[in-house]
């Protein structure tokens, strides 16, 4: 925010040079206003309004002309620039009172009141809505805030349907007297409120004058229901069905029932009310509504006594179903009254009137009842839960003065109450004024104006006032009418100059037609008012039947049952309520005190006209507003006085701070100070008067000098205030800094040392480790080379002394010595050589061809001739030892070696079977006799062969006997010899490579066995076989044996030569070799 401007320089602009009051339309504040008289005032409001400038002040009081037409002077810019201004430095306006009474309670911690007075439909609604908008709109913002504030506005429109009404005078007119406290915080923010409401008028709801109408709720319902509502309350949408709305025209140009009613809805909704609540509230509205269409038919009964029932009984019906009530409890109690009389209980029937009577006060009470419940349960929402401290600031928003043709009880409790704000008024600017002059000893002029307590005692007096008069008739047993009352009030003030009556004016002779002989007048402060007492006895005493109240209590409807606690029998009382009068008076004897715990602040509304015409000003009208408002009094004594005074305290408090002698402190007397203070300023003596406790001051404009003088000076402190603690604290923050940077370079220097010495410390440990390795080492080398040279040099010694000694014993030694050493030397390394070999000769075995090695070079020669020596003694020894069995069966199997060995497979399985020869047991067996005779004792072999058919190769089993001439094959059975070849026959044997026992005898062509051809045989012991015919033949011929070991050969058939073929297949036992012949020249053999 921009700081304020700095003040003027003083002398202080006088009220006279005040441009923003000077430069208006006329005169902005009357006290400005020259001369001064009632014509002249009413001729500078009456120039202003002209030129739509509907606000003037007195001083700070604010007079509001109704313009009967919105401005466009209630702006959010208009608002922003009455904020936080000086009330006089712009234009009168309302928002001015409104922020300096705010302000005030705001900064100077002072409850506020804003009183709004003036006629009927003068605009003190508006003004009210006026001065709580703005309120709103500066005090504060927040979501709670704004909330509180919804609330608080929202209360209006609800308030305004239930209690305001078109009226002749005012088309919105307030029925009801409403104050509203607003509640704060200390910093002005608004925490809630409560409402208090004044004297209903509830007649209206059964009775309005031709060109009026009920209360707007009615008619907002009907206009705006839903067609669900309305059926939900059994109500029809037309106003002309319901009688309490007089069948009148009901509509209001410029007034959207319907549009309000949805309005209101939403406010209630705002406001906290629950769905059910507002039914509920509307369904009382409506009974209220439909009890004005209960119709009454009068008879007589038998005793000549007049009764009454009820017409057509559906409305009656209707409403109990809206209020759960059995219908004859209605029915009755509208109908006929219980009244006890000697502890008796007498019920009687109504008359067709009483009945009425009886229905309307039943109407009013309960919608009475609901809109109190409707205040109370805003207050409920409203209200404010903290227990801090709060400020208040109230707005009164009251009937005004009411002066009409035929005045009744209504009107005397209306013009009571405005005669009591009267009081206030005179009492807290005028005569408080003056008398607080007289008591502090200010030199002073008195001004006249009309105190109006004399009015307010005739009225209010306990004993003896009208209000009493009225309760004592209304409680005096007997025939009670207002005839008496009246007679009595004539007695009682036949000379007070205020009360009038046809009575009093006859005793003075006074001819006054206009004054009925019903009737008394009040000289009231705004004017004089003619009362008329019938009805008064009967609205003071306000009674309702009882049998009604426990009808309404008996409902099964919660909210309508709870306004009647009255007709619970269980608490019924026998005592009288309090009468109208005297509650009326409580709650307004309850307002004043309120009001005067507070700051006060006027807003005096006037009407302008009675046409409710835009900016027409009808100037009698005006004239006898501003004579009973008292305006020229006003400004007389604004004039003579002073704007503004303080406790010397609480003013040296509050401006100390613009003198040096005064600030920060001053010791002396707060009078003094104050003295010295305002003399510092150069504020003109004229300006200021020292009363005994406080000090006064003249003009507004030289406070508001002062203010803002105060409100620059006050920032100029803050500033300094900020200054010191922003040096301090930045000084504070600094040195912290400081502090923390050594505390943390310390540290850090600490651990770089730290990490330095450490860094070194390993340094210096691996250099001191490699010096010390590098001197170790160098001493190392330096002994190593010692111990060499020591070394060398007894090496040296000893060769040198070996040469020496040598060379020395050479002369006594041979020269072969050498020799003769080294042969020695030789001999023990063979000897060493022989005895180990004797030791560790390999073993006996004449397999084993193992043999050490040499042990020494020069050696090896000689260990290989030993070795081959060594080998064929081995043998030798092994032979040796052969007996002479075993020697010719090693020939035999020496000579089937050099045959077979490394040619034939079958060689290496027949090395361990040794030859038998006889395989066939000729000698034992009698059988072979004939063969055995054959053999005569030259038998080398016999045995069993198989002989190959050479034409199919099938094989015959054939016993084979080998004699030392011939070879002879016999059959088995027969064992005789079928074919002896001689062996000098046999050219050569043909065997395969395999292990297979096939062979072939090649004989000689030209023999005669030859001539069949070569024989082709299969021996299990073919080794043993062959061996033994070569052994044989060479034995017998001298001639070796031709072996032939062949996979194809050739043998000779007796029909020429065939060629068999060996063919190798895999092994199957038993069954090889098998021989195949192969067309016509060629046999396979298959053998593995
Ligand atoms: N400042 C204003 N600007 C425009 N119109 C206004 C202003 N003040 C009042 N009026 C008009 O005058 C009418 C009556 O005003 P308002 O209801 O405030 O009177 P009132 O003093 O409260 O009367 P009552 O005592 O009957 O309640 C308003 O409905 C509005 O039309
Ligand atoms: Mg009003």
């Amino acid at each position: 925010m921009a700081p304020p401007l700095p003040p003027p320089p003083f002398p202080p602009r006088t009220m006279e040079a005040n441009p923003s009051l000077l430069e208006t339309i006329g005169v902005g504040d009357l006290v400005l206003l020259d001369p001064l008289s009632e014509a002249s005032v009413v001729q500078n409001l009456k120039e202003r309004f002209e030129h739509q400038e509907i606000y003037t002040y007195i001083g700070n009081v604010v007079i509001s002309m109704n313009p009967y037409q919105p401005l466009p002077i209630y702006s959010s810019e208009t608002v922003e620039e009455y904020r936080n201004c000086n009330f006089f430095a712009l234009k009168p306006h309302i928002y001015a009172i409104a922020d300096d009474a705010y302000r005030s309670l705001r900064d100077r911690d002072k409850d506020q009141c804003i009183l709004i007075t003036g006629e009927s439909g003068a605009g003190k609604t508006e003004a009210s809505k006026q001065v709580m908008s703005y309120v709103a709109a500066v005090c504060g913002k927040g979501e709670e805030v704004n909330q509180v504030k919804e609330q608080l506005l929202k209360s209006n429109p609800v308030l305004e349907a239930f209690g305001n009404a078109k009226t002749i005078r005012n088309d919105n007119s307030s029925r009801f007297g409403k104050y509203m406290d607003v509640e704060f915080n200390f910093k002005g923010e608004p925490l809630g409120g409560v409402i208090s409401n004044y004297l209903l008028e509830k007649s209206r709801v059964v009775r309005h004058i031709k060109g009026e109408r009920n209360f707007h709720i009615f008619y907002q319902l009907l206009a705006g229901g839903s067609d669900q509502l309305l059926e939900e309350l059994k109500l029809a949408r037309d106003c002309v069905h319901y009688r309490y709305l007089n069948r009148d025209s009901t509509s209001l140009p410029g007034m959207d029932d319907a549009a309000n009613f949805r309005i209101i809805q939403d406010a209630m909704q705002v406001i906290g009310f629950s769905p059910e609540e507002v039914q509920a509230l509307l369904e009382v509205t409506a009974v209220v509504l439909k009890l004005g269409n209960v119709q009454l038919a009068g008879q007589f009964k038998a005793s000549g006594m007049e009764s009454c029932s009820i017409q057509e009984t559906q409305v009656l019906q209707e409403i109990c179903q809206l209020i759960s009530l059995q219908e004859s409890v209605l029915e009755q109690a509208l109908c006929s009254r219980t009244v006890e009389a000697k502890k008796e209980k007498v019920v009687m029937s109504l008359s067709v009137s009483q009945g009425y009577y009886g229905r309307d006060a039943l109407a009013k009470n309960i919608y009475n009842r609901l809109f109190n419940w409707l205040v109370n349960r805003i207050n409920e929402s409203i209200k404010v839960d903290t227990s801090e401290r709060r400020k208040v600031m109230g707005v009164l928003d009251i009937y005004g003065f009411e002066i009409f043709q035929d005045n009744s009880f209504e009107q005397f409790v209306i013009n009571y109450c405005n005669e009591k704000l009267q009081q206030v008024f005179i009492l807290m600017t005028l005569k408080e004024e003056q008398e607080e002059y007289v008591r502090e000893g200010i030199k002073w002029t008195p001004v006249e104006f009309f105190d109006n307590s004399i009015i307010c005692s005739l009225i209010e007096e306990n004993n003896g006032g009208i209000l009493a008069m009225l309760d004592e008739e209304c409680l005096r047993p007997g025939v009670v009418n207002e005839e008496t009352f009246l007679a009595k009030l004539d007695q009682k003030f036949a000379r007070h100059k205020h009360y009038e009556s046809k009575a009093t004016q006859n005793a003075r002779r006074i001819m006054d037609a206009s004054l009925g002989s019903t009737c008394f007048r009040i000289h009231h402060y705004a004017g004089k008012v003619t009362y008329n007492v019938s009805g008064f006895v009967e609205k003071n005493n306000d009674l309702l039947f009882r049998d009604l109240s426990q009808a309404m209590w008996k409902a099964g409807h919660k909210l309508l049952c709870s306004f009647f606690p009255e007709g619970d029998p269980q608490k019924a009382s026998l005592r009288r309520p309090p009468t109208a009068g005297s509650q009326f008076k409580a709650s307004v004897t309850t307002l004043m005190k309120n009001l005067y715990s507070k700051n006060p602040n006027y807003i005096r509304c006037i009407k302008p006209n009675d046409n409710k015409k835009p900016f027409m000003f009808t100037e009698e009208l005006v004239q006898m507003q501003v004579r009973y408002l008292g305006l020229l009094e006003n400004v007389r004594v604004r004039r003579a006085g002073y704007a503004y005074r303080q406790g010397y305290e609480s003013c040296l408090e509050r401006y100390k701070m613009l003198c040096k002698q005064t600030w920060p402190k001053w010791t002396g007397a707060a009078r003094d100070g104050v003295e010295v203070l305002l003399t510092s300023l150069l504020i003109p003596p004229e300006e200021l008067a020292y009363g005994r406790t406080k000090i006064f001051i003249r003009t507004p404009s030289t406070v508001f000098d002062l203010e803002d003088r105060r409100r620059v000076r006050v920032s100029e402190l803050a500033t300094l205030v900020q200054k010191i603690y922003r040096g301090w604290k930045c000084r504070t923050h600094y040195q912290l800094m400081r502090k923390s940077q050594i505390i943390i370079s310390a540290w850090f220097r600490g651990h770089a040392q730290r990490n330095q010495y450490k860094q070194m410390k390993r340094s210096v440990l691996v250099i001191q480790a490699y010096c010390r390795g590098w001197k170790i080492r160098k001493l190392l080398r330096e002994l190593e080379h010692e111990k060499r040279l020591s070394q060398a040099s007894a090496l040296i010694a000893a060769y040198w002394k070996g040469y020496k000694t040598r060379k020395n014993y050479r002369k006594n030694f041979r020269s072969v010595a050498s020799v003769t050493l080294a042969n020695f030397i030789y001999r023990r390394m063979v000897q060493k050589f022989f005895l180990r070999l004797k030791n560790n000769l390999p073993p006996m075995l004449v397999m084993d061809r193992t043999w050490p090695a040499a042990p020494y070079k020069f050696l090896e020669d000689t260990n290989e001739e030993l070795k081959k020596i060594f080998y064929p003694w081995k043998c030798k020894k092994y032979r040796d030892q052969l007996t002479p069995q075993r020697k010719v069966v090693l020939q035999d199997k020496l000579c089937a070696s050099e045959l077979f060995k490394d040619k034939k497979t079958l060689y290496a399985k027949s090395l361990p079977q040794p030859f038998q020869g006889e395989y066939l047991d000729l000698q034992k067996n009698p059988k072979y006799k004939t063969l055995q005779a054959t053999a005569k004792g030259k038998l080398v072999l016999a045995d069993t062969v198989k002989k190959v058919n050479r034409t199919n190769g099938k094989a015959v089993v054939q016993l084979f006997l080998l004699t030392k001439d011939h070879i002879i094959l016999a059959d088995p059975k027969a064992a005789q010899p079928k074919t002896v070849i001689s062996l000098s026959d046999i050219t050569s044997i043909s065997v395969t490579r395999f292990s297979d026992g096939f062979f072939v005898l090649h004989l000689n062509k030209t023999s005669a066995v030859g001539t069949k051809g070569d024989f082709l045989l299969i021996s299990d012991h073919l080794i043993e076989v062959i061996t033994r015919l070569h052994q044989t033949l060479l034995e017998t011929t001298g001639k070796t044996l031709h072996l032939q070991v062949a996979d194809e050969f050739s043998t000779q058939f007796n029909k020429g030569s065939i060629a068999i073929r060996i063919v190798e297949t895999a092994e199957k036992k038993g069954t090889v070799p098998i021989c195949k012949k192969k067309g016509s020249r060629t046999m396979e053999v298959l053998v593995h």
